[in-house]
């Protein structure tokens, strides 16, 4: 199956006719579709499929016991509404990859295999890359236990309910230790590539990021005969806080979003009780987070004092700046043609996009490959690679992996 048959046939699952978007959420019958569609992959081109036990999805060319395997791959699971790319480019090529490595002759010196990480997003449950921090120890199976979606299913019993043992979920060292790199194409999710006028480029980092629960509580009430002296309304402090973080990034160089809010009661003519933001905020290095964040909650805390509302911060999760392997990143620019005397450049570029190749960084050598992303957009219906840059991707994932695996 071709590149373009492969896009075709994942291209239906779990997008909404309503907006054109993607909804591929953790252990979801679109998330099962997405494995099932994976499973068929791998089988038809001979590999071994296993699913392991935090729910990530492996197809094996050779014997993994052997060590030192080559891994590639990505994820397929959205955000809400998300693109088509995000996550799933990563997975097709890396099927297109192998074909085009078969047609070659390339002979496999060591395993091989392509990844469907579980979870990536965390659009269901608010913690992403949940399958690879499982793997890596980056996250507990008491912890994992706790997350619950926003209908109050917890992460075990919607594993549970998909036919997996959430009791099994933890560290995987071992699975880990056999692994000698892994390198994950990506769509790009930005413009770099755009303006250097590049197909492909090769990662340096990934920004600190995290993810920040702001509870802001006041009193509900009638919302046509409360006077506005006597309204403790903490919507007006989540609202000041959102400008606010826009001030703090602005000034740090960085950047702050409240992106997703829960009200209770929820009524249009109720004054709220409860105002729940979170905050996803991203910079260059710890130290700016460290001062966009703190700017921001003192902010917070200076207007719920003023409308006498109490706010609780919680930080749900935290992922610390990632320099990936300076080896395996000069290796891939170098396969890639990177070569200053003759005038050859593959670009090598920062993101501030999480990845489960971020999380996996700490554990073993882990590698990036972006592709063009002629507008910029991703987490959006809109976002879009172009056909001849995804083959592109392809042929520079192929060169890659041939380097790293064959004879
Ligand atoms: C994942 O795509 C993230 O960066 O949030
Ligand atoms: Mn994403
Ligand atoms: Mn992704």
């Amino acid at each position: 199956m071709t590149f373009h048959e492969m896009w075709a046939e994942l291209l239906p699952i779990g997008r909404s006719s309503a907006s054109g978007g993607y909804r591929r959420f953790a252990w979801t019958a679109a998330d099962a579709e997405c494995r099932a569609w994976f499973e068929a992959q791998a089988r038809a081109r001979g590999l071994a499929c296993e699913v392991d036990r935090n729910g990530n999805q492996w197809a094996w060319l050779g014997d993994p016991a052997e060590g030192d395997a080559v891994v590639t791959g990505s994820h397929l699971d959205s955000v809400p509404d998300g693109g088509a790319f995000d996550g799933p480019l990563g997975v097709v090529s890396s099927f297109a990859a192998l074909d085009e490595l078969r047609a070659r002759g390339a002979e496999f010196a060591k395993p091989f295999a392509i990844v469907n990480f579980g979870d990536e997003e965390g659009a269901r449950f608010g913690l992403a890359c949940v399958g690879s921090r499982l793997a890596a120890g980056q996250l507990t199976r008491e912890q994992a236990h706790r997350l619950t979606d926003g209908d109050g299913v917890t992460l075990a019993r919607a594993m549970e309910a998909a036919g997996y043992d959430p009791d099994a979920i933890g560290p995987d060292p071992e699975r880990l230790g056999r692994i000698g790199a892994f390198v994950e194409l990506h769509v790009e999710q930005g413009r770099a590539l755009d303006l250097s006028g590049d197909s492909v480029g090769v990662a340096s980092a990934i920004w600190p990021h995290g993810r920040w629960r702001f509870d802001f509580r006041g009193e509900a009430n009638h919302a046509g005969t409360t006077r506005l002296v006597d309204r403790r309304d903490p919507m007006l402090s989540y609202a000041e806080t959102v400008l606010a973080a826009r001030r703090e990034a602005e000034l740090a160089g960085a950047v702050a979003t409240f992106g997703k809010i829960a009200v209770e009661p929820n009524g249009v003519n109720a004054i709220p009780s409860l105002v729940r933001g979170w905050l996803d905020s991203r910079a260059a290095d710890q130290e700016s987070l460290d001062t966009v964040v703190g700017g921001i909650e003192k902010a917070a805390r200076e207007y719920a004092d003023k409308h006498g509302i109490a706010l609780d911060v919680v930080r749900e999760s935290f992922t610390p700046v990632v320099e990936f392997d300076h080896a395996l990143r000069d290796e891939l620019a170098r396969i890639l043609g990177r070569d200053e005397d003759r005038g050859l450049t593959v670009p090598v570029l920062g993101t501030g996009a999480g990845h489960d190749a971020g999380i996996l960084s700490g554990s073993i050598p882990t590698a990036m490959l972006f592709v063009r992303n002629p507008t910029g957009v991703s987490h959006s219906p809109a976002e879009y690679a172009a056909e001849d840059d995804c083959l592109a991707g392809v042929t520079a994932l192929a060169d890659v992996l041939e380097g790293l695996v064959c004879r």
